[in-house]
């Protein structure tokens, strides 16, 4: 459901490579998405169809398939992330038809495939593989088989599937085309210069062209080389009906250079876009302006506030809610995206839903739009990807312009939500008269230093965190405590321990922790706890004490004016003191370089955590 895919079609002359190395290193480029298949279909300069694919990663299975010396005209690529049918070279994508001159790469879930390959199969095609894309092919041959042509019976597929699909598709009747279709899987077109593309993502395609058209449900067409057609499908009262669509009012120009989505000498993407955090917040708090004031108007009128979140987006919405609630005395509260049909049902008409969410793709918190949106309520979606289907679907859009993310744990996009969001909460606060405009200004000041902050921090506490990550690597399990701002961070802080480095790190509220947590402290357990402004020192020192008295190995992140409590901690991260609410935003620095060194120090690959995927399109 996370599966990449990758269409490419070229003129002579576009390039010196095979076609197959050009697929290959898109490919590359959406690994981040999670895959354990690979496979390619090259139209060749002869004029046959070569389908290379297996079960494995990129690297291996190109060398083991010779993927770079494919050379040809035009292409289709996959990573597949596996959902009907096992991880298999059979199950690998691309699949085709009897006759092997149609080739298929499919992201998504069709759900009536069982139905459509009975027919298909009484029809007398006979299947390779156990995934539900199979009858994709094999229903466009039939159309064929019927009399239409090539588009023609990709759409009458395509009329014929339900479910969710991001698709490209090559035939050999008309090689210099590639054909895609999208609903509620991402697809972007790439208008390149003697050639064209189809992706999953745009980083994909980056090295070679950053005009694109970001396709939304319903859209179908294809490209050429010089050409691109596409057409949406409008359905009323059972009748289709193909509406074109105008191109050039489509086209958008994306900021994001090759060079910002590749690794530029760092070792892993998650510690590159570590480093980028100073330039993702300038880039994020220099854009701060009429349109996030705006929606501070909205907010001042509404009732009630909901943000959805998932993950680390969610930690964001936690921040959020705190400082709507204290600074502008708006009722607000955060929910995690997959639980908030139990909360949805209490609001309507007068209350805001926020939907944050990077990737602006997760299926959880983009349903959560959809029902906030038919129950009346207004929409407003925070996301790192412009045109992204929340971004689109809810009724106003804010963006963060962090850049491309491609570890799969966030790290830059949760700090530039978290600075916009505090900015948004204070804007809110002032406007409704609760803030005095001499605070709001300290704090916008405060937010504005942060990309200096953090660079401090980066500077200062690297090394320190690479050495207590030797202590960390040997741990199996670690307590990470907070209060009030304090504990999104410490949250966000053991989610990230959690996912790439695989300690069993669980956060929880510090004043909380001695109602049943501390029975599990003993000799040498690590406990983070998360001190954002001297104000809190007081009650967190009782609770370093109490969890130091079980044995506990204190880790501190905190201003350098809690002396106190520093004084308790066996390791700390001592921290400019700064206004909580920018310290919410760079606090979170030594705890991510924590999780990536103790990732590290373990073998481990940060940029790919098992089992997890960057965009989670499934429920
Ligand atoms: C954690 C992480 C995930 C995402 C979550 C939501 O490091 O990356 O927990 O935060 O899957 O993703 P978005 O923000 O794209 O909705």
């Amino acid at each position: 459901m996370v599966c990449g895919i990758v269409g490419v079609t070229t003129d002579e002359g576009f390039s010196q490579e095979p076609l197959g190395k050009i697929i290959k290193e898109a490919l590359k480029k959406l690994e981040y998405r999670g895959y354990d298949s690979v496979g390619l279909a090259i139209v060749t300069n002869e004029g046959s169809l070569e389908i290379r694919k297996s079960r494995g990663m990129i690297d291996f299975v190109s060398r083991k398939l010779g993927f770079d010396s494919i050379s040809g005209i035009s292409g289709v690529g996959h990573t597949r992330w596996a959902t009907h049918g096992r991880p298999s070279d059979e199950n690998a994508h691309p699949h085709t038809d009897c006759s092997r001159r149609i080739a298929v790469v499919h992201n998504g879930i069709i759900e009536n495939y069982k139905k459509l390959k009975e027919f298909l199969i009484n029809e007398g095609h006979s299947f390779t593989s156990d995934t539900d894309t199979e009858v994709i092919p094999h229903l466009i041959e039939s159309f064929k088989r019927k009399g239409y042509s090539t588009y023609e019976a990709f759409k009458k597929t395509i009329e014929l599937l339900e479910g969710a699909y991001a698709l490209a598709m090559i035939d050999l009747d008309e090689p210099e085309k590639i054909f895609f279709a999208r609903k509620m899987s991402p697809l972007i077109v790439g208008l390149g210069n003697r050639s064209n593309f189809v992706a999953s993502d745009i980083v994909a395609f980056i090295d070679y062209t950053r005009r694109v058209i970001v396709l939304t449900d319903g859209e179908i067409g294809y490209v050429t080389p010089s050409k691109v057609v596409i057409e949406k499908m409008i359905r009323k009262e059972g009748v289709i009906t193909w509406v074109p669509i105008d191109i050039k009012s489509r086209i958008r120009s994306v900021e994001w250079s090759p060079e910002m989505a590749s690794k530029e000498g760092y070792d892993f993407f998650m510690i590159k876009e570590i480093h980028e955090q100073p330039y993702a917040l300038a880039s994020t708090l220099s854009a701060v302006g009429e349109s996030i004031n705006e929606i501070a108007r909205v907010l001042t009128r509404s009732e009630r506030v909901l943000l959805l979140g998932a993950g680390t987006s969610y930690h964001a919405t936690l921040i959020t809610a705190l400082l709507l609630r204290r600074y502008a005395n708006l009722w607000a509260e955060a929910v995690i995206a997959s639980e908030s049909r139990w909360w949805l049902n209490a609001l309507g008409q007068g209350d805001v839903v926020i939907g944050v969410s990077q990737s602006g793709e997760t299926i959880d918190t983009l349903r959560g739009i959809r029902e906030a949106k038919e129950r009346g309520a207004l929409t407003i979606a925070v996301t790192n990807v412009i045109e992204s289907t929340i971004a689109r679907e809810a009724d106003m859009a804010v963006y963060i312009r962090a850049g491309p993310e491609i570890g799969v744990a966030a790290t830059k996009t949760f700090t530039s939500q978290v600075a916009l969001l505090s900015y948004l909460a204070v804007k809110t606060g002032e406007l409704r008269g609760v803030l005095k405009p001499s605070l709001a200004n300290e704090i916008y000041s405060a937010l504005r230093e942060t990309p200096n902050v953090v660079a401090r921090i980066l500077k200062d506490e690297e090394k320190k965190a690479s050495v207590l990550a030797d202590k960390m690597s040997v741990k199996n399990n670690a307590y990470y405590l907070g209060r009030g701002l304090g504990l999104p961070i410490a949250m966000e802080g053991a989610l990230k321990m959690k996912e790439i480095a695989y300690v069993h790190a669980e956060a929880y509220p510090a004043g909380e922790s001695k109602h049943g947590p501390i029975a599990l402290v003993e000799k040498d357990f690590p406990v983070v706890f998360v001190i954002l402004s001297k104000d809190e020192e007081e009650l967190i020192k009782s609770n370093i004490e109490e969890m130091k008295a079980r044995g506990a190995y204190a880790i501190l992140v905190s201003p350098n004016n809690a002396e106190e409590a520093l004084s308790l901690a066996d390791f700390k991260f001592i921290l400019p003191v700064q206004h909580e609410v920018a310290s919410a935003v760079s606090y979170v620095i030594p705890l991510q370089l924590l999780a990536y060194y103790t990732a590290v120090k373990k073998g481990l690959d940060p940029d790919k955590p098992r089992n997890l995927a960057k965009t989670v399109t499934v429920f």
